[in-house]
Protein backbone atom coordinates (compact mmCIF):
# COMPACT_ATOMS: atom_id res chain seq x y z
CA UNK A 1 0.00 0.00 0.00
CA UNK A 2 3.14 2.57 0.97
CA UNK A 3 4.19 1.80 -2.33
CA UNK A 4 1.05 2.01 -4.13
CA UNK A 5 0.45 5.31 -2.51
CA UNK A 6 4.00 6.23 -3.04
CA UNK A 7 3.23 5.41 -6.96
CA UNK A 8 -0.04 7.09 -7.07
CA UNK A 9 1.34 10.67 -5.47
CA UNK A 10 4.33 9.95 -8.31
CA UNK A 11 1.70 9.67 -11.06
CA UNK A 12 -0.32 12.82 -9.83
CA UNK A 13 2.46 14.85 -9.16
CA UNK A 14 3.64 14.07 -12.37
CA UNK A 15 0.50 15.00 -13.97
CA UNK A 16 0.23 18.13 -11.84
CA UNK A 17 3.57 19.31 -13.14
CA UNK A 18 2.59 18.62 -17.04
CA UNK A 19 -0.57 20.61 -16.10
CA UNK A 20 0.85 23.48 -15.22
CA UNK A 21 3.92 23.82 -17.58
CA UNK A 22 3.12 27.34 -19.24
CA UNK A 23 4.76 29.99 -18.42
CA UNK A 24 3.53 30.78 -15.12
CA UNK A 25 6.28 29.42 -12.53
CA UNK A 26 4.70 27.42 -9.21
CA UNK A 27 5.53 29.52 -6.42
CA UNK A 28 4.82 26.24 -4.27
CA UNK A 29 7.36 24.58 -6.32
CA UNK A 30 10.01 26.42 -6.66
CA UNK A 31 10.14 26.77 -2.79
CA UNK A 32 10.54 23.39 -2.80
CA UNK A 33 7.07 21.22 -1.75
CA UNK A 34 5.86 19.91 -5.45
CA UNK A 35 3.24 18.49 -3.31
CA UNK A 36 1.89 21.72 -1.21
CA UNK A 37 0.41 23.21 -4.55
CA UNK A 38 -3.07 23.48 -4.34
CA UNK A 39 -4.08 21.53 -7.51
CA UNK A 40 -2.30 19.42 -6.51
CA UNK A 41 -3.88 18.54 -3.22
CA UNK A 42 -6.96 19.27 -4.84
CA UNK A 43 -6.82 16.59 -7.53
CA UNK A 44 -5.97 14.17 -3.93
CA UNK A 45 -8.48 15.00 -2.38
CA UNK A 46 -11.12 14.62 -5.82
CA UNK A 47 -9.47 11.56 -6.88
CA UNK A 48 -9.11 9.18 -3.58
CA UNK A 49 -12.02 8.51 -0.92
CA UNK A 50 -11.98 6.76 2.03
CA UNK A 51 -13.00 2.77 1.55
CA UNK A 52 -12.90 0.64 4.97
CA UNK A 53 -9.57 0.42 6.52
CA UNK A 54 -8.05 2.56 3.57
CA UNK A 55 -8.54 5.90 4.87
CA UNK A 56 -7.31 9.31 2.80
CA UNK A 57 -4.91 9.40 5.84
CA UNK A 58 -2.89 6.83 4.45
CA UNK A 59 -1.89 9.36 1.53
CA UNK A 60 -0.03 11.68 4.01
CA UNK A 61 3.51 10.13 3.12
CA UNK A 62 6.57 9.60 5.37
CA UNK A 63 9.61 11.61 5.46
CA UNK A 64 10.90 9.04 3.21
CA UNK A 65 7.94 8.83 0.98
CA UNK A 66 8.37 12.73 0.46
CA UNK A 67 11.88 12.17 -0.30
CA UNK A 68 11.66 9.65 -3.29
CA UNK A 69 8.31 10.99 -4.69
CA UNK A 70 9.87 14.48 -4.79
CA UNK A 71 13.28 13.29 -6.05
CA UNK A 72 13.16 10.48 -7.82
CA UNK A 73 9.66 10.27 -9.12
CA UNK A 74 10.03 13.72 -10.59
CA UNK A 75 12.79 13.03 -12.31
CA UNK A 76 15.61 14.65 -10.27
CA UNK A 77 18.01 12.34 -8.93
CA UNK A 78 18.64 11.95 -5.30
CA UNK A 79 21.36 13.61 -3.55
CA UNK A 80 23.83 10.89 -2.60
CA UNK A 81 23.69 12.78 0.82
CA UNK A 82 19.51 12.42 1.25
CA UNK A 83 19.96 8.91 0.06
CA UNK A 84 22.39 7.78 2.95
CA UNK A 85 20.57 9.95 5.66
CA UNK A 86 17.46 7.98 4.47
CA UNK A 87 19.25 4.59 4.64
CA UNK A 88 21.48 4.97 7.95
CA UNK A 89 18.09 6.55 9.76
CA UNK A 90 16.50 3.32 8.46
CA UNK A 91 18.82 0.92 9.16
CA UNK A 92 19.29 2.09 12.88
CA UNK A 93 15.91 1.75 13.47
CA UNK A 94 15.43 -1.80 12.71
CA UNK A 95 14.43 -3.84 15.51
CA UNK A 96 15.89 -7.53 15.29
CA UNK A 97 14.37 -10.59 17.00
CA UNK A 98 14.55 -9.89 21.20
CA UNK A 99 15.42 -13.25 21.89
CA UNK A 100 18.12 -13.49 18.90
CA UNK A 101 16.69 -16.10 17.38
CA UNK A 102 15.81 -15.90 12.99
CA UNK A 103 14.19 -18.81 12.32
CA UNK A 104 10.69 -19.92 12.61
CA UNK A 105 8.37 -22.33 10.37
CA UNK A 106 9.49 -22.66 6.59
CA UNK A 107 5.89 -24.01 5.92
CA UNK A 108 4.21 -20.89 7.87
CA UNK A 109 6.95 -18.78 5.98
CA UNK A 110 5.71 -20.34 2.28
CA UNK A 111 1.99 -19.21 3.24
CA UNK A 112 2.87 -15.55 4.62
CA UNK A 113 5.01 -15.16 0.60
CA UNK A 114 2.16 -16.59 -0.93
CA UNK A 115 -0.62 -14.64 0.53
CA UNK A 116 -1.07 -10.91 -1.03
CA UNK A 117 -4.14 -10.22 1.41
CA UNK A 118 -4.05 -8.00 4.11
CA UNK A 119 -4.49 -3.96 4.93
CA UNK A 120 -6.72 -3.33 1.93
CA UNK A 121 -10.51 -1.50 1.95
CA UNK A 122 -11.45 -5.54 1.23
CA UNK A 123 -9.88 -6.66 4.11
CA UNK A 124 -11.52 -6.70 7.94
CA UNK A 125 -9.30 -4.59 9.83
CA UNK A 126 -6.97 -6.89 12.67
CA UNK A 127 -6.79 -9.52 10.05
CA UNK A 128 -3.60 -11.22 9.00
CA UNK A 129 -1.57 -9.58 6.88
CA UNK A 130 0.24 -11.33 4.32
CA UNK A 131 4.17 -10.71 2.64
CA UNK A 132 3.02 -11.15 -0.97
CA UNK A 133 7.02 -11.94 -1.66
CA UNK A 134 6.14 -14.27 -4.76
CA UNK A 135 4.10 -11.26 -6.20
CA UNK A 136 7.85 -9.84 -6.76
CA UNK A 137 10.40 -12.45 -6.37
CA UNK A 138 10.74 -15.33 -7.92
CA UNK A 139 11.45 -17.93 -5.03
CA UNK A 140 10.51 -21.56 -5.54
CA UNK A 141 10.26 -24.09 -8.63
CA UNK A 142 7.56 -24.97 -10.85
CA UNK A 143 5.23 -22.07 -9.97
CA UNK A 144 3.96 -19.47 -13.24
CA UNK A 145 3.01 -17.11 -11.24
CA UNK A 146 5.64 -15.33 -9.44
CA UNK A 147 7.13 -11.86 -10.23
CA UNK A 148 9.52 -10.38 -11.48
CA UNK A 149 10.03 -6.93 -9.69
CA UNK A 150 12.81 -7.98 -7.21
CA UNK A 151 15.68 -9.84 -7.59
CA UNK A 152 15.19 -13.77 -7.72
CA UNK A 153 15.50 -15.38 -4.52
CA UNK A 154 15.17 -19.42 -5.82
CA UNK A 155 18.61 -21.12 -3.86
CA UNK A 156 18.80 -18.00 -1.74
CA UNK A 157 20.50 -19.58 1.32
CA UNK A 158 22.30 -22.68 -0.99
CA UNK A 159 24.18 -19.04 -2.65
CA UNK A 160 24.63 -17.00 0.40
CA UNK A 161 25.36 -19.53 3.25
CA UNK A 162 23.43 -18.83 6.79
CA UNK A 163 26.46 -17.05 8.66
CA UNK A 164 24.90 -14.35 11.45
CA UNK A 165 25.86 -11.48 8.83
CA UNK A 166 23.51 -13.13 6.47
CA UNK A 167 20.84 -13.60 8.58
CA UNK A 168 21.26 -10.48 10.02
CA UNK A 169 21.11 -8.34 6.70
CA UNK A 170 18.51 -10.18 5.69
CA UNK A 171 16.41 -9.91 8.72
CA UNK A 172 16.80 -5.73 8.19
CA UNK A 173 16.37 -6.40 4.46
CA UNK A 174 12.93 -7.40 4.83
CA UNK A 175 12.11 -5.18 8.24
CA UNK A 176 12.91 -1.82 6.40
CA UNK A 177 14.55 -2.46 2.07
CA UNK A 178 15.25 1.32 2.08
CA UNK A 179 18.26 0.69 5.06
CA UNK A 180 19.97 -0.28 2.01
CA UNK A 181 18.21 1.34 -1.08
CA UNK A 182 16.64 4.64 -0.06
CA UNK A 183 13.60 4.26 -2.76
CA UNK A 184 13.21 0.54 -2.35
CA UNK A 185 9.79 -0.78 -3.89
CA UNK A 186 9.86 -3.46 -1.40
CA UNK A 187 7.38 -2.57 1.53
CA UNK A 188 8.99 -2.12 4.99
CA UNK A 189 7.26 -4.87 6.50
CA UNK A 190 8.63 -4.75 10.13
CA UNK A 191 8.93 -0.78 10.39
CA UNK A 192 5.52 -0.51 9.05
CA UNK A 193 4.11 -3.94 11.15
CA UNK A 194 2.80 -5.12 8.18
CA UNK A 195 4.13 -8.68 9.40
CA UNK A 196 4.32 -9.63 12.81
CA UNK A 197 7.86 -10.60 14.73
CA UNK A 198 6.64 -14.46 14.07
CA UNK A 199 5.59 -14.19 10.52
CA UNK A 200 9.18 -12.35 9.76
CA UNK A 201 10.78 -15.05 11.49
CA UNK A 202 8.97 -17.32 9.23
CA UNK A 203 9.96 -15.65 6.10
CA UNK A 204 13.32 -15.90 7.15
CA UNK A 205 12.99 -19.53 7.79
CA UNK A 206 11.44 -20.35 4.20
CA UNK A 207 14.97 -18.51 2.87
CA UNK A 208 17.46 -19.97 4.98
CA UNK A 209 16.07 -23.65 5.89
CA UNK A 210 18.04 -26.36 3.36
CA UNK A 211 14.63 -28.02 3.66
CA UNK A 212 12.56 -25.27 2.35
CA UNK A 213 11.22 -25.25 -1.20
CA UNK A 214 13.36 -21.73 -1.69
CA UNK A 215 16.57 -24.12 -1.46
CA UNK A 216 15.62 -27.36 -3.34
C1 LIG B 1 6.50 -4.85 -4.17
C2 LIG B 1 7.54 -5.76 -4.48
C3 LIG B 1 8.21 -6.56 -3.39
C4 LIG B 1 7.63 -7.36 -2.44
C5 LIG B 1 6.15 -7.58 -2.18
C6 LIG B 1 8.71 -7.99 -1.72
N1 LIG B 1 9.91 -7.56 -2.22
FE1 LIG B 1 11.74 -8.18 -1.60
N2 LIG B 1 12.62 -6.85 -2.89
C7 LIG B 1 11.95 -6.10 -3.81
C8 LIG B 1 12.93 -5.33 -4.58
C9 LIG B 1 12.62 -4.37 -5.71
C10 LIG B 1 14.20 -5.67 -4.08
C11 LIG B 1 15.53 -5.18 -4.60
C12 LIG B 1 16.22 -4.34 -3.63
C13 LIG B 1 15.80 -2.92 -3.67
O1 LIG B 1 16.32 -2.17 -4.48
O2 LIG B 1 14.95 -2.56 -2.87
C14 LIG B 1 13.96 -6.64 -3.00
C15 LIG B 1 14.98 -7.23 -2.27
C16 LIG B 1 14.80 -8.29 -1.38
C17 LIG B 1 15.87 -8.99 -0.71
C18 LIG B 1 17.34 -8.72 -0.85
C19 LIG B 1 17.89 -9.54 -1.98
C20 LIG B 1 19.38 -9.41 -2.16
O3 LIG B 1 19.84 -9.73 -3.29
O4 LIG B 1 20.09 -9.04 -1.25
C21 LIG B 1 15.28 -9.95 0.07
C22 LIG B 1 15.98 -10.95 0.96
C23 LIG B 1 13.85 -9.83 -0.12
N3 LIG B 1 13.60 -8.81 -1.02
C24 LIG B 1 12.91 -10.63 0.51
C25 LIG B 1 11.53 -10.43 0.44
C26 LIG B 1 10.57 -11.17 1.23
C27 LIG B 1 10.92 -12.28 2.19
C28 LIG B 1 9.34 -10.67 0.91
C29 LIG B 1 8.01 -11.03 1.49
C30 LIG B 1 7.88 -10.96 2.94
C31 LIG B 1 9.54 -9.63 -0.10
N4 LIG B 1 10.88 -9.53 -0.35
C32 LIG B 1 8.52 -8.90 -0.70
C33 LIG B 1 10.59 -6.05 -4.01
C34 LIG B 1 9.65 -6.69 -3.24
Amino acid sequence: MNHIARVALAALGAATLAGCAGNKPQTAMQEGDPFATASFQSILHHDFTSKGQAKVSRLKQTPTQYECSRYDALGTAMPASVAQGIESRALSRVVYPADGQYLGNWKAGLKVAENGKGMQWSDKPGSVNGGNCLACHHMIANDPSQGTIGPDLYHYARLRGNTPAVLKYTWARIYDSAAFNACSFMPPFGAHRILTEQQMKDVMALLMNPDSPVNQ
